[in-house]
């Protein structure tokens, strides 16, 4: 049987996101080996690196080639060096405005406290048990999307944001999330400020209007200073959290802290066209180029990608299976490194696991499937 061929986009953007990629694309490679796949990638000039090389940071071509991908892996973008641009000359606009063209309005980010790496956690020991959450944050709208408008008046700057939801926005996103909840424990937490926003209010009524939909699911609201506090105090009340674009974005690197490093969270962007996957996590231009970067958070959204949009259940868990062993025999990055583990660069450890999934070849499976 022809093996599959899938087209994989790469975006590595600036800062760390180069050797993360490199890290990844080791990973799939040596996916792709083992289990009789052909991926083929198609890197592209993404964020600052693009601003540098072509003058903006979304260009054409890199737009063209991720509607026609199968998938993206995106790593970060952003940097000092671009930091005094004017906002539509940013990596940052790049990244919403790919967003807004592939139309990626669900983004999914799993807390997921990975057990060898339990005692990272910066909470006391009995808070750490059993955090598995997933945030389902909304990406196309809310005030990263309304006007952002500057002026100078007689009183000196006045700046204005503009947040907007409607209903049918708030309505696809939260169809994802009751899906979700369904597929887990049942449990749907929607976070919003409807004590003083109107975007929350229509954001609730509508949450509310579908939860009478979904008796299976048990729908609870929280004002987002309420569900900060309960993410740290309680955070295993939580199954899935449904998010606006705002809310989502700072909550989930809270999440992201109480797993033990935010370089270890993955994510995905779903919209009509490609998903498009990419760590949580900046760019962390102060560790660039140093060989110290944690890869982990790409390396998880290529799993996702396999399992998501591909459909390969069995890869994504053989990657993620050896990673827990990884981390289990102490081999870490240095973000994460505790007494008595061992220190290792970001390349050294893409080698270490793909040794480690090699390593544990299931031969019976390959015959399964006649590789
Ligand atoms: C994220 C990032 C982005 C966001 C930035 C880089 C625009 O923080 O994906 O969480 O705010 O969405
Ligand atoms: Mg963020």
């Amino acid at each position: 049987m022809e093996p599959e061929k899938k087209k994989i986009v790469l975006l590595p953007g600036d800062g760390i996101g180069p050797e993360i990629t490199r890290v990844a694309v080791r990973v799939l490679q040596s996916c792709a080996a083992e289990f009789g796949h052909k991926f083929q990638f198609a890197e592209f000039p993404f964020g600052g690196s693009a601003i540098d090389q072509a003058g903006e940071p979304l260009p054409a071509e890199t737009l063209a080639a991720c509607r026609a991908a199968d998938a993206i892996l995106l790593a970060a973008i952003g940097g000092p060096k671009w930091d005094a641009q004017p906002p539509a000359k940013r990596p940052e606009s790049g990244l919403l405005a790919l967003r807004k063209a592939l139309g990626l309005y669900i983004n999914l980010r799993p807390i997921d406290v990975r057990e060898p790496l339990r005692s990272l956690s910066p909470l006391r020991a009995d808070r750490v048990t059993d955090i598995h959450i997933d945030f389902v944050r909304e990406l196309a709208g809310d005030i990263y999307f309304g006007e952002h408008r500057t002026e100078t008046g007689a009183d000196g700057e006045r700046a204005t944001d503009v947040a907007v939801y409607t209903a049918v926005e708030v309505e696809r996103v939260a169809k994802y999330a009751f899906a979700r909840a369904e597929t887990r424990k049942g449990r749907l937490a929607s976070v919003d400020k409807a004590n003083v926003l109107a975007t929350s209010q229509v954001w609730r009524k509508t949450v509310t209007r579908m939860a009478a939909d979904h008796p299976n699911v048990k729908v609870e609201h929280l004002y987002v200073d309420n569900a900060a506090m309960q993410l740290v105090l309680a955070p295993a009340q939580f199954d899935v959290i449904l998010t606006s674009n705002m809310f989502g974005d700072i909550l989930s690197d809270l999440g992201a802290a109480l797993a033990g490093s935010i370089g270890l969270i993955p994510s995905m962007s779903i919209g009509p066209g490609p998903s498009l996957y990419e760590p949580i996590h900046g760019s962390a231009p102060t560790l660039a180029g140093k060989d110290v970067a944690n890869p982990v958070g790409m390396i998880l959204s290529a799993a996702m990608m396999l399992r998501e949009s591909f459909g390969l259940e069995r890869e994504a868990d053989w990657i993620e299976a050896a990673l827990d062993r990884l981390f289990a025999n102490g081999i870490r990055t240095p973000d994460v490194v505790e007494p008595g583990t061992t220190r290792v660069g970001c390349a050294e450890f893409g080698e270490r696991l793909c040794a480690e999934m090699t390593a544990t070849r299931h031969h019976s499976q390959r015959a399964d499937q006649g590789a």
